[in-house]
């Protein structure tokens, strides 16, 4: 059997994968603090950074939002802009090639104004150096010419405040990491928060749902408000062809059942991975070449979608020879483990 989710549809993947999950992400992000759900950490330290710098009438200190895709971090970034009433200028990483690129984003900024730079691990080593001066002094120091006439003119940026969001804090360099005040790292989601997002959704949706079916699509959701949301469309749009539209605990099984999305939020992918490791290669450890060759998956899609939810849930471990299947993988899958794995 080969299941190769090049050619599948990624339901599962955290990531943005079409245009309609897109218009779906816009339309149901939050707006305010108080609508956003769970990260209670984040929550009560930032209802106080907000308050201190508006009653000071200064800007907040620049954010750096990390986490894995889809928690939350790009939602969060609009909300602080929408707290504080100020303009959010959005760029990311790998849109920003050249130090003259980010200049010209600095230069045309307000005082007041929010900069957020997504996937921001993902900037040239040139341009981050235009950063360091900018956030620690507002400040932008121009090379003119080249050689031994060079020189540099210093010129004053207005007051802005950055938010940076990556999901690969330990990609950043330590500098840049270092020059953020606040650093918020956004948590994966317990089923209680998720249900609660679900049903808000629903609401906006104009969807009826049972509460059974709520708290269904929260425990295969891995954990992650886009899933959540995917999850409930994609159900939405069963319960329309199958039923009268409004969404039951049984049509929602049936959906789970035509989607192969198994109780814990496993899709054949997460299932053909482990299994692999288990019958090809004795459970392990293999390393991501070998198993994204062995498998026909991306070793960039392992790495990024699938893996990071395994380990979540105890199923794959990392060693230093490559991933094991724990027996945890073993019980899920029906499989016996081999003597001498508890
Ligand atoms: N705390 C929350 N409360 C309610 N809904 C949320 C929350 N966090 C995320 N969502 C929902 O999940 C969707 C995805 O969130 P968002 O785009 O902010 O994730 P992200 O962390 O920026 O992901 P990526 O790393 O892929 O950029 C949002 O459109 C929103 O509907
Ligand atoms: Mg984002």
């Amino acid at each position: 059997m080969s299941v190769n989710s090049n050619s599948r549809d990624h339901l599962l993947a955290a990531d943005l994968s079409d245009a309609s999950d897109q218009d779906l992400d816009l339309s149901l992000r939050p707006k305010k603090l108080s609508e956003y759900v769970g990260q209670p950490a984040v929550r009560q330290s930032l209802e106080i950074f907000l308050q201190a710098a508006q009653s000071r009438g200064e800007n907040i200190e620049h954010v750096l939002l990390y986490g894995a895709p889809g928690l939350g971090k790009t939602t969060l970034a609009y909300v602080i802009a929408n707290e504080l009433g100020a303009n959010l200028r959005v760029t990311a990483g790998p849109a920003i090639e050249k130090s003259g690129d980010l200049a010209a984003i600095l230069t045309n900024l307000q005082d007041g104004d929010l900069l957020f730079i997504d996937e921001i691990h993902r900037l040239p080593h040139s341009v981050e150096e235009i950063l360091y001066p900018a956030m620690e002094d507002r400040v932008l120091d121009i090379v003119l010419g080249k050689g031994p006439s060079a020189r540099t003119l210093r010129l004053d940026l207005p007051h802005f405040s950055l938010i940076g969001a990556t999901t690969k804090v330990s990609s950043l360099s330590a500098p840049l990491r270092d020059r953020f005040g606040i650093v918020y790292r956004l948590d994966f989601y317990n089923s209680n928060d998720l249900q609660k997002i679900i049903s808000r959704n629903a609401k906006i949706l104009q969807l009826e749902i049972e509460p059974q079916a709520q708290s269904l699509i929260a425990d295969r959701a891995r954990r992650t408000p886009r899933i959540a949301n995917r999850l409930l469309k994609r159900v939405r749009d069963y319960c329309q062809v199958r039923g009268t539209g409004a969404i039951t605990l049984a049509l929602c099984r049936q959906a789970f059942d035509l989607l192969a999305v198994d109780d814990l939020g496993l899709d054949e992918v997460d299932r053909y991975l482990l299994t692999t490791i288990i019958e090809k290669f004795g459970g392990g450890p293999v390393g991501l070449n070998t198993l994204a060759a062995a498998t026909g998956e991306e070793l960039m899609t392992i790495e990024d979608v699938y893996e990071p939810y395994l380990l979540q849930l105890g199923f794959l471990e990392r060693t230093p020879r490559g991933r094991k299947a724990t027996v945890l993988a073993y019980n899920h899958l029906g499989i016996m483990p081999p003597a001498g794995l508890f």
